[in-house]
């Protein structure tokens, strides 16, 4: 492989190739520390041209290659195996704003743009890009799309797929694809884009992207809110899209248990209203002129006001200045963090349609209970779109370990349970490698038929992010 490494130099320039393990360590192993390996190296190419002449390479050499982004997966969908013959792929340098466009309402970005300094770019602007999630600070473009990321806002604007008018591609002979449209409309045979957005980095490598924007917010006004019950959170929901569907951008679930983490583990942090087994927290916005801002917190405050009288809250707090509002927002997106910190846990990133919600919680619940005594049911998530995060930590002061070994048990049976209610295993987080094993009873038959051949046409030698999507019996087909 010297010469592959040799011709990448040569390539990419000798900085754009790492391999002393130092230098690798922190693009081999995932953020959940799930999975470990050893690459041959990791190549960070500055531009498409790059990528492109790397892709081509290792594609003739029969190396395969792993995508990288911010490293931010939940299903460890970014790692190298451990046997020193994988490419990772960092896309971290490719950050430029090519292109802004305040009539169109389009940023044009590069992969490695974080998603955050993305948001800033169209915040200078005057625009919104209308996609949040708790990673935001690390997590990448490219990685975004590849994953179709959701997160705080899909129930107001979609998944990062739905935000997608263009991609440039570089595909696994290391062809390049341009198609970075700008067009809302442009129904001309497949629609190609569409097809990378979250293939996982299986079939290409996405280098920059055009997305769809929204005018800038002129006013927030967000709420967290105390209930009694998950059914409560519904009827909480259906009151506010009755009063205005269009200013709900994000309306998100954390159990009392899981608050109760987030208050221990991360530092800062007080909960703003009553304890209660369950809360919401709630965020409005316009892009109206300033005299909105009065009606939309009135909008709020009155919607409250009738929910507390007709017994679906508890009690309820409204952020009074920008600064309380995003200590609200902290309890909501440390979740991850805390859980990581109380110990071993397991994630089930599941989606069933809303009405099922209260049926999923308790029935979940109650298997996972009856299966580990002193189990700590932590769930949060997106309510307002069904993908609710069912996430299990260790017993307090349990053996991680003996707890972890119980993961397929407690998994089989949350998913039993959302079998029942048509619902999702991977609502949001993908499959990557941990939930390979779950494809062929949820996705078998047609669907993973058709599935393996889009990958064989467009990856025939299996060289991109080989390990993830399929059974591993089936990849090797
Ligand atoms: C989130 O919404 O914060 C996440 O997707 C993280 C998680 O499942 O832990
Ligand atoms: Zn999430």
């Amino acid at each position: 492989m010297t010469s592959l490494l040799d011709d990448l130099r040569v390539a990419l320039g000798d900085s754009a190739v790492l391999t002393d393990p130092g230098e690798t360590a922190g693009y081999s192993s995932d953020w959940r520390r799930l999975y470990s390996g050893r690459p041959l190296a990791v190549i960070r190419p500055r531009d498409t041209a790059g990528v492109a002449a790397a892709v081509k390479l290792c594609a003739e050499a029969g190396v395969s290659i792993i995508p990288q982004g911010g490293n931010t997966s939940m299903v460890g969908g970014a790692v190298p195996s451990d046997d020193g013959s994988e490419i990772v792929l960092s896309l971290e340098r490719m950050r430029a704003l090519r292109e802004i466009d305040t009539v169109d309402l389009t940023m044009t970005v590069e992969a490695g743009v974080t998603l955050a300094a993305a948001q800033a770019m169209a915040v200078e602007a005057g625009m919104l890009l209308p996609l949040s999630i708790s990673s935001e600070g690390s997590a990448q473009i490219g990685g975004v799309l590849a994953t179709n990321a959701g997160g705080n806002n899909t129930l107001r604007f979609g998944n990062a797929r739905d935000l997608v008018l263009g991609l440039e591609v570089v595909l696994a002979d290391g062809q390049i694809w341009q198609g970075l449209r700008h067009l809302h409309k442009d129904n001309t045979g497949y629609a190609l884009r569409q097809i990378f957005v979250g293939s996982e980095g299986t079939l290409g490598i996405i280098t920059a992207a055009v997305l769809r924007l929204q005018p800038g917010v002129t006013a927030r006004a967000t709420a967290f809110c105390a209930l009694p019950s998950v059914e409560q959170a519904l009827a909480l929901l259906a009151r506010l899209r009755a009063r205005d569907a269009g200013a709900l951008h994000a309306f998100e679930y954390m159990s009392g248990g899981s608050v109760d983490l987030v208050l221990a583990e991360i530092e800062g942090t007080a909960c703003p209203v009553d304890p209660a087994p369950h809360f919401i927290l709630v965020d409005c916005a316009t892009s109206g002129p300033q005299a909105a801002a009065a009606s939309l917190a009135d909008m709020l405050e009155g919607v409250l006001g009738e929910a507390l009288e007709a017994g679906e809250l508890t009690d309820a707090a409204l952020a009074q200045n920008d600064a309380q509002r995003l200590a609200f927002w902290k309890i909501r997106e440390e979740h991850a963090e805390a859980q990581k910190r109380a110990g071993a846990s397991i994630k089930n990133d599941i989606s069933v349609p809303l009405a099922a919600l209260p049926d999923l919680m308790q029935a979940a619940t109650a298997a996972c209970q009856a299966l580990v005594p002193g189990i700590r049911i932590a769930p949060f998530g997106h309510l307002g779109d069904g993908n609710i995060h069912f996430n299990l930590v260790q017993p307090e002061g349990a053996d991680g370990a003996g707890f972890l070994a119980q993961s397929d048990a407690l998994m089989d049976a949350v998913a039993d349970v959302v079998q029942r209610l048509s619902g999702s295993f991977s609502a949001e987080h993908g499959v990557g490698r941990l939930k390979t094993g779950m494809m062929k009873s949820w996705r078998g038959g047609v669907e993973l038929g058709l599935m393996q051949r889009i990958k064989a046409a467009l990856d025939p030698a299996s060289l991109l992010n080989p390990r993830v999507i399929f059974p591993a019996e089936q990849a090797e087909d």
